[in-house]
């Protein structure tokens, strides 16, 4: 026996969907989590087509009673979702309908599920975007907490991972900060970017209807009404803009991570991550593994592979609107929900994290750290050209190599040995707590411009 055609769009049709035609085309398993979104889209059509005329007052009372209930029957979890109604608007459309009869039928008067899904997506992400918003700025606040505590806390700084020159906790921790400021520049840009409505342009032409497009776009908090019916049905950029400012910011939650893992290591010890953010092994006792710090660190990789595989999606489509669309949404749900999950999960690893501040200061004390300093200071005091005085230096280096010690345990003979003019002040500036204080550039590590930039974020954070 054949099963009935669809109640909604079943005019033309004979029979009903094959079982696996059902399976495939059906998107209420995920997209019911534009349930409120919806009903707020419909809610907002419904008083414009009464306030233009097209919908009597009473019809649109009845309406919206029932859009309400609806919303209610949803939120408390009593709502029958039905994979025969295909998506959430059907859904909720026939829901509609058994409420308060014929004029749920006068509800899609002058639109389209193809504007109705851009509006209620649109929507979504940009609630996203403001979610994503304050758990960057939890992210920020958190790493300036553990700068302003260690702002002259000395510790290695890397190039190829290798110890290069001695840096501060705190300019470290700002470097993330700036890179977080950005990234929440990026999503607020993006915000105001999709902020604009596409309702109203029915299927993909707009209607004869006489809508008002500003008064729903107004009534949803969009700044207006998207200019063009076509691409307002037809383009997915806005999600693809909200991934791509979750992939950038994921990979710099990435590297931190990265950081959090080495650190946490026994070879470093430079950090001690709370226990709230790790596992132990349930064959090794001594262990203590970073998983929280591991799992944000591959949060980037199904992010950005959303992204990817809706930019594949999008890549080939004719305008308007195609069925394709509908494979828009779990891509980004998923990209969403890791997202936040990755920020929230950043935000308590660093709060609860313990810097060791000896063991920092003992690291970027070794690898003969401040031979750029030793390097200087010929070039300062003695007068070489700054290529001599790498010279004399990496034979210094090579020396106290040779004698197991580090730069600043060499005696003067032994640095007079290499180049004559240098004297005992040389060993002022060996030392990682005078490198450090040394590098007062604009921008730079001393504990000083770490202070005026940490001042300077707590204002814009304030
Ligand atoms: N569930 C559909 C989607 O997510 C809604 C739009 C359907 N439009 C259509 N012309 N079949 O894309």
């Amino acid at each position: 026996m054949t099963k009935s055609s669809n109640a909604m769009w079943g005019g033309r049709f004979a029979a009903g969907p094959d079982a696996i035609m059902e399976a495939i085309n059906a998107s209420i398993g995920f997209d019911q989590r534009l349930a409120a979104q919806d009903i707020a889209g419909s809610r907002a059509h419904a008083a414009m087509l009464a306030a233009t005329g097209i919908l009597t007052d009473k019809d649109a009372d009845a309406i919206r009673e029932g859009l309400l209930t609806v919303l209610s029957e949803i939120e408390g979890g009593t709502f029958e979702f039905s994979t025969a109604l295909e998506d959430i608007h059907m859904n909720v459309e026939a829901r509609l309908k058994q409420l308060i009869g014929e004029p749920a039928g006068r509800l899609h008067t002058g639109r389209s599920r193809n504007d109705q899904v851009a509006t209620d997506f649109r929507l979504w992400v940009r609630d996203q975007c403001d979610a994503a918003e304050s758990a960057i700025v939890a992210v920020m606040q958190a790493l300036l907490a553990q700068a302003e505590a260690g702002a002259d806390w000395v510790m290695p700084g890397f190039t190829h991972l290798q110890t290069a020159q001695p840096v501060t906790w705190g300019h470290h921790m700002l470097a993330y900060v700036e890179m977080l400021g950005r990234d929440l520049s990026r999503i607020r840009d993006a915000r105001k970017r999709m902020n604009e409505s596409p309702l109203g342009a029915a299927a993909l032409a707009g209607t004869g209807f006489p809508i008002d497009r500003h008064m729903t776009a107004q009534a949803l908090g969009f700044d207006r009404p998207m200019a063009n019916s076509l691409d307002a049905v037809a383009d997915r950029d806005f999600a693809l803009e909200f991934m791509s400012c979750a992939s950038i910011n994921a990979m710099h939650l990435s590297r931190l991570a990265e950081e959090l893992v080495i650190w946490s290591s026994a070879q470093f010890r430079f950090v001690d991550m709370g226990d709230q953010w790790s596992t132990g092994s349930s064959i090794m006792p001594q262990k203590r593994n970073p998983d929280a710090a591991e799992l944000l660190r591959a949060k980037i990789g199904r992010i950005m592979g959303a992204n990817v595989g809706l930019m594949m999606v999008m890549k080939g489509l004719p305008l308007t609107y195609s069925k394709d669309m509908q494979e828009d949404k779990e891509q980004v749900f998923d990209a969403a929900d890791n997202w936040l999950l990755a920020l929230a999960a950043m935000a308590g690893m660093v709060t609860d994290m313990t810097a060791n501040q000896d063991n920092l200061r003992a690291a970027a004390a070794s690898g003969f750290s401040t031979a750029t300093d030793l390097a200087d200071w010929l070039v300062r005091e003695a007068g070489l050209p700054f290529r001599d005085a790498h010279h004399v230096t990496g034979a210094l280096v090579a020396k106290a190599e040779e004698k197991g010690c580090d730069l600043p345990d060499l005696t003067l003979e032994d640095m007079q040995a290499e180049h004559g003019d240098i004297t005992a002040s040389v060993f002022d500036v060996l030392t990682v707590e005078a490198s450090v204080a040394s590098r007062m550039s604009y921008g730079g590590t001393a504990p000083a411009q770490v202070r005026t930039q940490i001042a300077r974020w707590k204002d814009i954070l304030k």
